[in-house]
């Protein structure tokens, strides 16, 4: 059961404070509740769109995540938005996407099944990431981006805490198209921006298009290559450059580099392009004996 266990600590977004007066006004799910099928176990965490349940589904015998949105989040205009979006993401099979099992609405919560992995990348960042592993999940997320893009679908949202890990090495990409209605709903509630953090300047200012996106994603690289996530206003180099020098290829650091431009058409125009430089680059990105640099 250990294997399980997620960081305790949960995340309350302040923006979904603001937006609702100070009041979250969830009904909680308790420990043991049953949902359907489901049994409650935990809490997991909160995000600006949900609270995030472990839950036991009792007729596969599984262990599940299961995705509550807030019920600020659920008025009807919303609801509908949530659909097209859990349709859109239900067309998602990739091996780097976190698929969804179930969406429904039980006794009155609307409800979004998925697989459980085993932490965050969030989670992972807290101890330091080898430069083999970090091309590794640089990969994985660059293929479900590329995936996503040919299939027309801007994710939005790319963090390290909607990257989920399983069996220690394999990346799940989660919460296609639903920060857009998150996103929407913050604004439409006045809040402002949302956290800074991962977002591309023009998505910040309402525009997101694939190269926020890509944006977003070459951000993940940095911070999983340097140990430093980069800051507004994203000058170049970044804290932690020295790290990138000691440990890529030149070529590679240019690749981060044109990831994360701040003017939108000098990056990668989308997932597509961004994997087709990484595939040529990735085989000798790493500096150091058999490519494995400090590892
Ligand atoms: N499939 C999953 N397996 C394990 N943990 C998950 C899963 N989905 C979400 N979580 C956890 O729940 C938390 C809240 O998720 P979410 O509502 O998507 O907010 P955010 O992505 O903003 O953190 C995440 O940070 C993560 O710790
Ligand atoms: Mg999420």
């Amino acid at each position: 059961m250990s294997e399980f266990r997620l960081s305790q600590r949960v995340q309350v977004n302040p923006h979904v404070i603001r937006s609702t007066g100070n009041k979250v006004s969830n009904r909680n799910l308790k420990a043991r509740q049953m949902l359907g099928k489901y049994r409650i176990r935990r809490r997991v965490g909160a995000g600006a769109f949900a609270t995030v349940y472990e839950a036991y589904d009792t007729i596969e015998g599984i262990r599940v995540a299961l995705k509550v949105p807030h019920r600020e989040l659920l008025g009807k205009h919303s609801l509908a938005e949530i659909h097209r979006e859990v349709r859109l993401t239900a067309r998602l099979e990739h091996e780097n996407i976190l698929p969804l099992r179930n969406a429904m609405m039980i006794d009155d919560y609307f409800i979004i099944a998925t697989p459980l992995g085993q932490q965050t990348l969030t989670d992972r960042l807290r101890y330091r990431l080898g430069p083999a592993t970090a091309l590794s999940y640089a990969e994985q997320l660059i293929d479900a981006l590329a995936y996503a893009h040919e299939k027309r679908i801007i994710h939005c949202d790319i963090k390290p805490c909607n990257v989920i890990i399983f069996d220690g090495h394999e990346l799940r990409l989660a919460d296609f198209g639903i920060a857009k209605v998150a996103m929407k709903t913050r604004t439409i509630a006045g809040s402002g921006q949302g956290t800074v953090g991962y977002i591309a300047p023009e998505q910040a200012m309402g525009k997101p298009s694939f190269r926020s996106d890509v944006f977003s994603l070459g951000l993940v690289m940095v911070r999983m290559f340097s140990g430093h996530l980069p800051e507004w206003p994203f000058d170049w180099p970044p804290q932690g450059a020295d790290r990138l020098r000691r440990t890529l290829s030149r070529d590679f650091v240019d690749f981060l580099r044109r990831s994360i431009e701040v003017r939108e058409r000098k990056r990668f125009r989308d997932g597509v392009q961004m994997q087709k430089a990484f595939q040529r680059l990735a085989p000798k990105a790493l500096r150091g004996r058999n490519g494995r640099g400090a590892a």
